[in-house]
């Protein structure tokens, strides 16, 4: 059975027991503090088991796209050198939300495994939860008794709390779950060895294929646990291993899943899978890794600096360096292989095959950048170990190139190896420990339980008013570094608009009836919860308020959200249909967009979407808004969706004239309101995607007053000329002549000062004979002449030794030339020589044994240095 069959098949058969089927959520997730990517099919319906929202189908199913690489699950580091892991992977689910059990959730996994997909029973053993006292949990007899309807006993067995109680995270929903298990091993193998001693001891033929979660319980920030409200199933079965299975094959990437794009990595790097143990990782971590990378990017991620864009970043340079120091291949060749797995995946993911070229350019260009990067650490690397003592690197060293350079340790290992040079894995894992304390410390967050105030609902009034009475449901103390102890609340009803959609969450007060009045800093979304955050408890948190948000930052932030659909409806009207939005970020202060497009925009490109804004605005077109209508209806009517964003069935519309969009933010009633569009500035964030940042009502007001200032004094400083551009003009080439002049004149000063030190330079003989020609001078140059003369010298005198010192800009700075044959014959080194040096000018300094320079904050020491070079050579 071909993996598309598969995968049909599974959605088939729950729709055939009343699952809807739902589309998958996006890998990447946006609005979760607790969570950088989907890692398990349950996180998009976590809002259902928490009881913070209500499904439309009590039953449904789907395939979804999971990361494991981050937090609680991350199987990055076991990727490639088994074949049954994968960073990124699609989850087979079946979910009932208050609805059936553990009966059907058994039976129907039985049916579907032996009946429909016909695996031969004498394959499969089951586990069961065997209870855990330290928690007061129970052995999960329940389960065990629904299996003996299927197997015989001495296939079901007991699995503890590790394998057998699944938790999402920390806190959240969790319950006992049932695996079950696969034996793929030869007959023989398995009269050696009975299957059962190898269920979940990691044998790559003997494999958790499905698991089988009884979801009942919520654990708590104390570490406890509490009944949820009701009880709920939660089913995962991983596909690619459901494929290995069926396909009769030992490992996932000899299943259809991953062979096309296997044969395409063969093909570009001339290679053959499953010849060589080393390779055959290279080319296991590349097939996986190009899947998560492509599949991240068509979700809106782009590789980047920080979050979730920093993973993503490490699992293509892991895939890189890979392919480099295994697959011998030096140049970009991974966003070749986009195009096959677009073929194979584009119609079960059309987010893959719409998003071809932009995955393609992206991943292309990270490659170029990071092959350059490992370019240049092997470069350092080579200085480093020019200056390592004892034929040992220090893991110091090590850390700097991985941190600064982004140089894998395992490489920088290798190739010490290769060169005979030892490292210090142990300083380099103090090092990283420090530096991962460092960062646990800055983003630590301790979040404590909610503290339930009243029972009513919770609702959102933002979209009609900025003031409403209301009252505190729950609370809860949180601690993180960022904004220290403070508190989160929640309302029955709230004006508050909670970050989302790129807009700022609102900010504001609330008021209580006699008076008091506590601060909102800031509104988040979590879980489908409004919290709302604030420094200070109200007094009577029972109480009555009135919520009020601040109305000049809210306008603020609504002109230019508004002002934000204007400009993608003008860049597409300019630009062309390719743009699509690829980000945005809608503040009080400013708006920022990024999309998908070739070039730089010219300067006629910008002034065209500037007009084209600013003429909707004229128009005084208004809003029309639509609240909740289908989704199916609202792209019908014409409007735009964004990839990786999640949408619910019913949908809410925002039309300005021609511009139609699906959003939750907040807007002006008329685009008259924005007053006025004006672009601060325009960039590249990466191969193909564009950032343009612009601003709106009195922010223009304000930059026009500062630009209008700024020309003025402008204006005054080129003696109130008239046409300060011609004035300016007048002034550059002023000024290129004086340069002109200044280098001619230079050149002349240091062809002198050459003739004078020539006359300066001493003969030295050593016992063995060898001559030494030496020179130490106090010049008067800056660090380039001081280098330039050095080898001009050099150039002309053999088994040259050159000191020169100056002072410049109140500091001094050395440099020290080594005739390369010299150096070599009396094992001189110029980087040391400086750095011992460098503490008599209080400074320090390196280089390589020919060439090498310092600096220091004491030219007084200068004599000194000449002094103590002197001795040295003597
Ligand atoms: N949540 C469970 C898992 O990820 C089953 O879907 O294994």
């Amino acid at each position: 059975m071909k993996s598309q069959k598969i995968r049909e098949t599974f959605l088939q058969f729950f729709n055939s027991k009343n699952h809807a089927i739902v589309p998958s959520a996006p890998m990447v997730i946006k609005n979760d503090p607790t969570l950088m990517f989907t890692n398990a099919g349950m996180n998009q319906f976590k809002e259902f088991f928490l009881g913070n929202g209500t499904p439309k189908n009590n039953r449904v199913t789907d395939t979804q796209k999971c990361l494991r690489v981050s937090g609680k699950h991350n199987d990055l580091e076991e990727v490639g050198k088994d074949t049954y892991h994968h960073t990124m992977f699609e989850m087979l689910g079946n979910w009932s939300f208050g609805d059936y059990f553990k009966t059907e959730a058994i039976d129907w996994a039985w049916e579907l495994l032996t009946e429909v997909y016909k695996v031969d029973k004498s394959k499969l053993y089951v586990t069961i939860f065997e209870g855990d006292s330290s928690e007061k949990l129970e052995r999960d007899t329940e389960a065990f008794d629904l299996w003996k309807k299927h197997l015989p006993e001495n296939r079901i067995l007991n699995g503890n709390k590790k394998d057998n109680f699944w938790e999402m995270g920390d806190q959240g929903p969790c319950g006992p779950c049932s695996e079950i298990h696969v034996d793929l091993r030869s007959e023989a193998e398995k009269a050696e060895i009975p299957g059962a001693q190898l269920v979940n001891a990691d044998h790559p033929q003997v494999v958790e294929i499905w698991n089988l979660v009884f979801v009942q319980y919520n654990r708590k920030a104390d570490g406890s646990l509490e009944n949820l409200p009701a009880k709920h199933v939660d089913t995962g079965m991983g596909f690619e291993r459901l494929c290995m299975l069926l396909q009769d094959k030992k490992s996932n990437y000899d299943t259809d899943v991953f062979t096309p794009i296997i044969r395409e990595i063969e093909t570009i790097t001339n290679t053959k899978y499953g010849q060589n143990k080393d390779q055959d990782i290279a080319i296991r971590v590349i097939a996986d890794h190009v899947r998560a990378v492509a599949f991240s990017i068509a979700d809106g991620q782009l590789p980047s600096n920080t979050g979730a864009g920093y993973v993503i970043r490490r699992i293509l340079r892991r895939a890189i360096r890979y392919g480099f120091t295994f697959l011998s291949i030096k140049e970009p060749f991974i966003y070749k292989l986009v195009q096959v797995l677009s073929d194979e995946m584009g119609q079960a993911f059309p987010e893959l095959k719409k998003q071809q070229n932009l995955i393609y350019n992206v991943i292309r260009e990270e490659e170029q950048s990071f092959l350059r990067t490992l370019d240049q650490g092997l470069v350092l690397l080579d200085t480093i170990i020019a200056e390592a003592e004892d034929k040992e690197v220090s893991g110091g060293k090590a850390f700097e190139l991985y941190d600064t350079y982004g140089f894998p340790i395992d490489l920088t290992a290798l190739i010490l190896s290769e060169r005979g040079y030892a490292l210090d894995e142990q300083g380099f894992q103090t090092e990283l420990q420090k530096q991962k304390e460092r960062s646990r410390a800055a983003t630590k967050v301790e979040t404590g339980d909610w503290i339930y105030v009243s029972l009513n609902e919770e609702s959102f009034v933002g979209y009609d008013t900025l003031e409403s009475p209301t009252r505190i449901t729950r609370y809860r103390q949180v601690t993180s570094k960022k904004l220290g102890e403070h508190y989160q609340l929640v309302f029955s009803i709230t004006p508050f608009y909670p970050e989302g959609g790129g807009q700022v969450g609102d900010k504001g007060y609330l008021e209580a009836d006699n008076g008091d009045v506590i601060y909102i800093t800031d509104t988040k979304k979590e879980n489908n919860l409004i919290v709302h955050f604030t420094e200070n408890l109200p007094k009577d948190v029972e109480g009555t308020f009135k919520a009020v948000v601040d109305a000049k930052q809210r306008k603020r932030s609504a002109s230019n959200h508004s002002a934000t659909h204007l400009l993608h409806q003008a860049l597409r009207a300019i630009l062309g249909k390719h743009v699509e939005q690829k980000g945005s970020m809608v503040h009080s202060g400013y708006l920022r967009f990024d999309f998908s497009h070739f070039a730089k925009l010219t300067q006629e490109e910008i002034v065209a979407v500037e007009h084209f804004v600013n003429a909707r605005i004229q128009e005084q077109l208004a809003l029309e808004e639509q609240r909740a209508i289908p989704y199916e209806q609202a792209l019908g009517e014409g409007a735009i969706a964004l990839f990786g964003e999640k949408y619910g069935d019913a949908v809410r519309t925002i039309r300005f004239g021609k511009s139609m969009e699906l959003c939750g933010g907040t807007h002006v009633n008329n685009t008259a309101d924005i007053w006025h569009f004006k672009i601060t500035s325009e960039s590249a964030v990466a191969s193909g995607i564009r950032r343009i940042e612009a601003i709106t009502g009195d922010a223009v007001m304000h930059y026009f007053a500062e630009q209008d200032m700024q020309l003025a004094q402008i204006s005054a400083l080129l003696n109130n000329a008239q046409e300060p551009v011609k004035a300016i003009n007048n002034l550059q080439e002023e000024n290129n002549a004086l340069k002109k002049q200044m280098e001619s004149l230079l050149q002349e000063k240091s062809g002198n000062l050459k003739k004078e030190l020539l006359t300066k330079i001493e003969s030295k003989t050593d016992a063995s004979g060898i001559k030494i020609n030496f020179l130490a001078q106090e010049i008067d140059l800056d660090a380039n002449g001081m280098k330039d003369l050095a080898y001009q010298i050099g150039n002309e005198v053999e088994n040259l030794f050159v000191l020169l010192a100056s002072r410049y800009e109140g500091k001094a700075l050395l440099s020290c030339y080594i005739d390369k044959d010299l150096a070599k014959a009396k094992n001189l080194n110029a980087g040391s020589i400086v750095r011992e040096l460098g503490k008599y000018i209080q400074g320090g300094g390196g280089g390589q044994p020919f060439f090498a320079t310092a600096g220091g904050k004491n030219p007084d020491g200068i004599p000194q240095v000449l002094q103590e070079v002197e001795t040295y050579v003597s």
